[in-house]
This record gives C-alpha cells, sequence and structure tokens, in this order.
C-alpha cells in the first residue's frame, strides 16, 4: 500500500510537469464526517477537456518517455479501496485541481505518511516553485507557507540540508509565524 504523501509527490510532479508556479496542497481530516481530504490546486497549463475525461485511464498520457500515466490511477484505485473517490478540474491555460477523499478510519486507507519529507523533496528539486500547504484537523491547523517565509527572509536555498531540515520540523510541527532569518552561510548564499 503506497502512502497518501507518495500520491500527492506523484501530483506535484503531475504539476510542476505541467509549468506551475504556485501549488496548494490542502489536507483536512473530519473525524465527524470520517472524511479525509486530499487538495492540490496548480496555477499550471491545465488539461484540454478530452485529456480531463479520460485521465484515470492508464494509457492516456503526454508524456513522451512512456506510453502510460499511472499517477492519477492509483490514486483512484487508493481513494476507492478506501471508500472515497478523486475528482479533477482542469481549465486550459488557468490550472488543475486534484481532490482525493478518502474515508478516515477505512480499514483499508493507506496512512498519510511523510509530508515533510515530499514537500522538502519537491523543493529541493524546484527551489522556484511556491508551496502552500495546509494541514488541518479537529480544528486545529498547521500551515507552511513558502511565500510568507521568503517574504520574511528572502529567498531560500530550500535544497540546503540545513535549511531542509529547519523546513522539516516546520512543516511537522508548525509554524505559528514565519521564522526569524536563518543565520549563517545557508541564509548568506541565498538564491
Ligand atoms: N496538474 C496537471 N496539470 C496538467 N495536466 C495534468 C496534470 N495532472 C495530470 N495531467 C495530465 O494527465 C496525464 C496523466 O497524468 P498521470 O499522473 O496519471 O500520468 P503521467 O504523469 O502522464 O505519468 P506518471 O504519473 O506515471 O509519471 C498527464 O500526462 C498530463 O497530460
Ligand atoms: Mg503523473
Amino acid at each position: 500500500m503506497k502512502e497518501i504523501a507518495l500520491h500527492v509527490l506523484d501530483l506535484l510532479q503531475n504539476s510542476v510537469e505541467a509549468g506551475a508556479s504556485r501549488v496548494s496542497i490542502d489536507i483536512t481530516e473530519d473525524a465527524a464526517m470520517d472524511r479525509l481530504v486530499v487538495e492540490v490546486r496548480d496555477d499550471g497549463r491545465g488539461m484540454q477537456p478530452c485529456v480531463r475525461d479520460r485521465v484515470f485511464d492508464p494509457f492516456v498520457t503526454t508524456r513522451r518517455t512512456r506510453r502510460v500515466g499511472l499517477g492519477l490511477p492509483l490514486l483512484a484505485a487508493a481513494a476507492r479501496q478506501a471508500g472515497g473517490e478523486v475528482k479533477v478540474e482542469s481549465s486550459p491555460g488557468r490550472g488543475t485541481t486534484v481532490t482525493a477523499s478518502f474515508g478516515l478510519t477505512h480499514l483499508d486507507r493507506a496512512p498519510l505518511g511523510d509530508m515533510a519529507a515530499t514537500l522538502i523533496a519537491v523543493l529541493a528539486a524546484n527551489p522556484q516553485l511556491k508551496l502552500n500547504y495546509r494541514y488541518r484537523r479537529d480544528g486545529g491547523e498547521t500551515s507552511f507557507d513558502t511565500e510568507a517565509i521568503e517574504r520574511r527572509m528572502g529567498s531560500v536555498p530550500w535544497g540546503e540540508p540545513r535549511v531542509a531540515l529547519w523546513a522539516r520540523d516546520a512543516i511537522r510541527f508548525g509554524l505559528a509565524e514565519p521564522p526569524e532569518p536563518i543565520p549563517g552561510p545557508a541564509r548568506d548564499k541565498g538564491r
């Protein structure tokens, strides 16, 4: 069973491949509704309706390296297996929103996994990407917004190990407000 964070990694890769500059990831655990909802929204090039309508078919892909695209079909299977579903909204030139729902306590629901590692891997590979992550549960919320952090700190070298470690804790435990500038070479080098 694949962790949900790894499905999110696939979605973020789709967004990057679609030329997105800004991606938001919203995860909500709703105990009252027994639902876990994962939404990834990007401002990439979007999909033509004919692609969008068949996106759960593994033989639909616009990639050139191989003829099957498995990201969305596998996510749809994982959601269905846990009593949920996946919806894709997309408009060409404007962006795409993928919303996956799961039964929160369903026995066949995959664990959430390591969202912090996923986000950091994506940021390290795409330091210009603006990521806005929100995780809500039981009325509480943690968030991590690279734009808010960069407004405060200037450009951040997300791939640098010290920065990545700091960001991992910030994502896991939440930030009450954007942090103080990271001292030392991590900041001086900039990007
Ligand atoms: N966020 C997105 N923006 C624009 N197009 C998208 C997006 N996500 C998916 N697509 C389109 O849907 C197709 C299928 O996506 P899917 O993730 O299932 O497979 P893939 O990305 O082609 O291959 P794989 O995920 O196996 O590497 C993509 O090739 C792309 O054309
Ligand atoms: Mg994909």
